[in-house]
């Protein structure tokens, strides 16, 4: 009977289950809600993340512990592949791609020893100051569902848990274990937590909770999102572990609050607080064996399973891995402007190249949190650049501290490529014993790099800004001086061969904004680092600015190409609880290059007040010049629904609708069409 056997079927696990629960010791079902020991300052000493982390488990009972490591830039133990952060994945909008992400993810911890990702950050971008919205895919919920759950089915395909976090409304890193989150029921629920139910639904095997406390109870202890809403309501079947450390306040709360595992350490969950709280009659024995059987059928249904293939070390950081983080960062550079064709050069035409700016030479991949990818190897800008230009260009390189040289040498060069924006130390996560990361306090960018901007725009008329960063950066104070800007993000560990190949035109970008960018931080929703209590609205990103008429300096899912994309014979059917759209894309321009299609729906005479349109479909269609191809996009009408708070329901309003099909959220770039739900 304790014979645990690879191929066993779900029946069977949970039969084992039963099993184990009616024989094992109080003590041993303890030990399945508890990592198993870590002391923060060994943390920090031993540097984080440099090894696997375990948690649960029973010798006696052939259940193996769960092997911890984190992510979403990768696996973060020394050697992975360091992908670009996910925000820069959200800008690729590549649903088969952040798979294929999760699968390389997936064979990482594996080759690692581990069984459990904790990577799948998916909270909602609120606010571009968050200092971890580097680690999420953007402002709409159904993008970073669909990206989320891409993640999620790559990661377990080679039998790894995923974990998608931080459940929930986590998106002010200053004040994460403090922050009472409030807002009203439709808010929570329409804008919130669709994307974590949608983890959920692809089958996510765990869910972190976050820190923070929702409606004044901490979410490690929020029965109303722990249990009723994610196991009672959306069915879900596997664990809920805690963020670390700070994550459980007391014993009962957590307890009874549905929290099943405490990471990474036993705290409130050690035996004898258990047992006292037992004896005390506050918690149930039935509490403690649902929260155990959680664990260890989840652990059971993983680590039974027949493995695709087999996980060598020689796996982590391979070059087909690399491969996939070069395509990555391909595909997610964002072209903002581009005035008379600056980019791509021309390698044949470009004699010198003036590459200006400290974060061109510098390995920055993103924060230093608990997501940092531990690799030296990474192709910085400069690097790539030098690397593909090899001997046929001169690239004079300024870091841009001497003023006189960086001015001689703008003008001498004939095209100027300047690199600002950001670092581990402007944003990120907060690390208080390292007093690094945090939210940022200003939009724009640092005086030196703007100064730096306006110094070489003065000199010569080519120059191209990169920019680097994981969020909103305002450009007002320097935007119209320069003819283009790219958005390139943390771009990781084969970011500058990326850029590069975007810059000389071999890739053509095909990146779109995965939130709005304001002309001005007053048009955002309220934001404060340092706050102990904060509501949260029901607008942000483009359906706010659409409900206020602001207009953005880049409006969400807006990205230029090196060619052009005509949209044209935009239809529309409703059938069989579908609604199912199809336009034309064409490529009018000389080069080829992909299209992030992007499918709208507008609620005409709703009854209740609702956002201008909602984003529902996309599709990355590649073309070639003069090619032209009908995009169908399907939307089940049931996402069409609004949480109604009264009835507890999602009701779909039998209204006439406007679909939008087209290249960003502005409706100049958007075809529409009118149809109606009836019945
Ligand atoms: C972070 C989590 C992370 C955990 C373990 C926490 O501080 O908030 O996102 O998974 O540490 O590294």
């Amino acid at each position: 009977m304790y014979n645990i056997a690879k191929g066993m079927n779900e029946k069977e696990i949970d039969d084992y289950v039963d099993f184990v629960l009616k024989n094992m010791s109080l003590e041993d079902k303890v030990k399945q809600m508890v990592g198993n020991g870590i002391n923060v300052k060994v943390l920090f000493d031993l540097g984080f993340g440099k090894r696997v982390y375990d948690a649960a488990g029973s010798e006696k009972y052939n259940i193996p512990p769960l092997k911890f490591t984190d992510g979403p830039r990768g696996v973060i133990i020394p050697g992975s592949t360091c992908f670009p952060v996910s925000m820069a994945r959200g800008a690729s909008w590549d649903v088969d791609l952040e798979e294929r992400v999760g699968d390389v993810i997936g064979k990482e911890v594996r080759a690692h020893g581990g069984n459990l990702f904790g990577g799948v950050c998916i909270n909602n971008l609120r606010h571009p100051s968050w200092g971890r919205a580097q680690e999420t895919y953007g402002e709409d919920t159904f993008l970073i569902g669909e990206l989320g759950a891409a993640l999620v089915r790559g990661v377990q395909k080679h039998n790894v848990m995923a974990t998608a976090k931080h459940f929930a409304a986590n998106s002010i890193e200053k004040s994460r274990f403090k922050v009472n989150v409030k807002m009203d029921e439709r808010t929570l629920r329409e804008v919130y937590l669709p994307h974590f139910r949608r983890c959920v639904e692809v089958g996510c095997a765990t869910v972190m909770s976050a820190y923070n406390k929702f409606r004044g109870k901490f979410c490690g202890h929020n029965d109303y999102l722990l249990r009723k809403i994610l196991k009672d309501e959306w069915n879900f079947q596997g664990f809920v572990h805690s963020d670390w450390v700070y994550g459980v306040k007391d014993t009962l709360g957590g307890i009874i609050g549905g929290l099943d595992v405490e990471m990474p350490r036993a705290k409130y969950y050690k035996f004898k607080k258990i047992e006292e709280a037992l004896q005390d009659g506050k918690i149930s024995v039935s509490m403690i064996d649902q929260a155990a059987g959680r664990v260890m059928r989840t652990i059971l249904r993983y680590t039974t399973k027949e493995d695709p293939q087999i996980y060598e070390p020689k796996l982590i950081g391979c070059d087909e891995h690399r491969q996939v983080a070069l395509e990555a960062a391909e595909k997610c550079m964002v072209l903002l402007k581009n005035e008379n064709d600056v980019l791509p050069l021309d390698k044949k035409k470009i004699v010198k190249l003036g590459i200006f700016g400290k974060l061109a030479r510098i390995r920055n991949t993103g924060d230093h949190g608990s997501s940092n990818v531990n690799t030296k190897k990474v192709i910085t800008p400069l690097k790539g650049i030098r690397e593909y230009v090899g001997d046929n260009i001169e690239i004079l390189y300024e870091d841009g501290r001497n003023v006189q040289n960086v001015k001689n040498t703008a003008k001498e060069v004939d095209a100027a490529i300047v690199f600002v924006g950001l670092t581990y130390k402007d944003e990120g996560e907060y690390i208080h014993e390292l007093r690094i990361g945090g939210d940022r306090e200003n939009l724009s960018l640092h005086k030196d790099h703007i100064e730096l901007i306006k110094l070489i725009a003065e000199q010569n008329d080519n120059c191209i800004v990169v920019l680097i960063g994981g969020s909103a950066i305002v450009m007002e104070e320097w935007k119209n001086q320069v003819p283009a800007i790219l958005m390139a993000w943390y771009s990781g560990m084969e970011g500058g061969k990326a850029l590069a190949k975007i810059i000389f035109g071999e890739v053509n970008p095909s990146g779109k904004l995965p939130f709005t960018i304001p002309i001005d931080p007053k048009h955002l929703p309220f934001f404060k680092a340092n706050i102990d209590e904060i509501e949260y609205g029901y607008y942000h990103g483009y359906t706010l600015f659409e409900k206020e008429g602001y207009e953005p300096a880049f409006p969400f899912g807006f990205g230029l190409s090196y060619t052009t994309f005509d949209y044209s014979n935009l239809q529309v059917d409703v059938n069989e609880g579908k609604i199912i759209a199809n336009v034309d894309v064409n490529n009018v321009g000389t080069l080829a290059g992909d299209e992030i299609v992007q499918l709208y729906i507008g609620f005409e005479n709703s009854q209740i007040e609702r956002p201008l349109k909602l984003l529902k479909g996309f599709s990355r269609v590649s073309l070639k010049p003069n090619k032209k191809k009908n995009i169908k996009i399907e939307v089940p009408t049931k996402n069409l629904a609004w949480f109604n708070p009264k009835s507890k329901s999602w009701e779909v309003e039998k209204i006439k609708y406007t679909l939008f099909m087209g290249s960003s959220s502005k409706n100049e770039d958007l075809l529409s069409i009118q149809f109606n739900i009836e019945n």
